[in-house]
């Protein structure tokens, strides 16, 4: 399956972190912030609803899903022109499981994945994300399950990007069929979707200090399957959760997690979906995620997922092949609580000869170095440097 509609990952912002349950008047808002800022020419320009924007009768008698009124007083169709008309794509969810009236809200099993993507066709939606809690809940073989969707969004008459959401492990805590236990929507996803989620959510509940960590476990899984990223076909860490504030008004990720997040998702070529409500950021976070040059690496256009190629157990060497020949991207990343001095070998990221260092955060050349280059990484921090210099061929020996 390739919708055709990202042909780089995807980027946008998504609801659900930053608003809870989706309104019309805040995602109006939010879009205008995106707009102001200059976050939507920057590239983000998919606005993604997340759930709970059904109405409380989820179905019309007729069986068709709508929107709840309340939140969404001009329509679901008419807030999608609008936003079509501001520049921006527009993105939506269901649940490839049936609605059970209680924990599950709406879902479209239950015999209804033609009716619904032809309807978020009609809509004109570009993006429909699709979960799997009621599919769970209703013991559903999630691998089937995509695959019909898969099907119905072919059929809806609009090209829309298919995210397959969940069940990709056992953290979700609830009854499992023996083939929703593992990772697998790598085995699947890549049929069926644009993108599918490589682990479980990125944050749970209400905003706490500490979630570095499930940062760290969503990109360390992500970077497990390298293999099955590439133009139109994204492994999905989840969101960025840039800067989020805890309830007592602290951050959950500080700035420099916060951009960690942001350079890592980027050498890994994932789709880039800000969580977080932009309109809280400090401006230098807003300039961070806007920074061309992060941007460039996640869309280049080969869309390989940077690998890594060094360790010492809590410092890591990412280099991700770039479509320009004798470049590449290297992430320093740095898990420790302290700096580290960190070093690149230049022949572990595939380079020879003479390479020029350019040092892409602070957007700045830093010379040219052969061998290797060491930085300073702050804790929890990572450098990243475009580098350029002569391909290796593979096999060949280091002179
Ligand atoms: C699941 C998904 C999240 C989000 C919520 C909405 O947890 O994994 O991304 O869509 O449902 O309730």
């Amino acid at each position: 399956y390739d919708s055709g509609v990202a042909k780089t990952p995807y980027m946008g912002w998504n609801t659900y972190y930053g608003l809870g349950a989706p309104s019309e008047k805040e995602i109006r808002s939010i879009a205008d912030f995106l707009v102001s800022s200059g976050m939507r020419d920057a590239g983000y320009r998919l606005l993604w609803i997340d759930g709970g924007w059904t109405a409380p009768t989820p179905r019309t008698a007729q069986g068709d899903l709508q929107e709840d009124p309340a939140k969404f007083p001009s329509g679901i169709k008419k807030l999608v022109g609008d936003l079509h008309a501001q520049g921006f794509k527009a993105g939506i969810y269901t649940d490839a499981g049936p609605s059970d009236g209680k924990n599950c809200a709406a879902g479209s099993g239950g015999g209804f994945y033609e009716k619904d993507t032809k309807r978020f066709a009609e809509w004109k939606f570009d993006a429909v994300k699709v979960d799997f809690l009621c599919g769970i809940a209703a013991n559903l073989k999630p691998a089937q399950a995509y695959a019909d969707f898969s099907k119905a969004v072919k059929k809806a008459g609009r090209p829309m990007i298919l995210n397959i959401c969940n069940p990709v492990t056992s953290e979700w805590g609830v009854p499992h069929t023996p083939d929703q236990t593992a990772d697998i929507s790598y085995t699947f996803g890549p049929l069926h979707g644009d993108s599918w989620r490589t682990s479980t959510d990125i944050a749970f509940g209400t905003p706490y200090e500490g979630i570095w960590r499930d940062v760290l476990r969503n990109m360390d899984r992500n970077a497990a399957h390298p293999e099955a990223n590439g133009p139109g076909h994204y492994n999905d860490p989840d969101y960025l959760i840039p800067m989020r504030k805890t309830q007592q008004g602290t951050y959950e990720l500080n700035e420099e997690e916060s951009t960690s997040q942001f350079v890592m998702w980027a050498q890994m070529s994932s789709p880039l979906i800000i969580g977080s409500d932009p309109r809280t950021l400090p401006p230098s976070m807003v300039s961070t995620l806007k920074n061309p040059e992060i941007l460039a690496v996640d869309q280049d256009p080969l869309a390989i997922q940077g690998v890594r190629v060094a360790t010492t157990g809590d410092t890591d060497v990412y280099s991700k092949v770039l479509s320009h020949r004798g470049e590449r991207s290297v992430v320093l990343l740095n898990r420790r609580d302290v700096p580290a001095e960190m070093t690149v070998d230049f022949a572990a990221a595939g380079l020879k000869g003479t390479v020029s260092v350019r040092d892409l955060r602070a957007r700045a050349d830093r010379g040219t170095a052969t061998g290797r280059y060491t930085v300073t990484v702050p804790p929890h921090g990572t450098a990243m440097l475009k580098l350029r210099g002569t391909d290796l061929v593979p096999g060949e020996a280091v002179g």
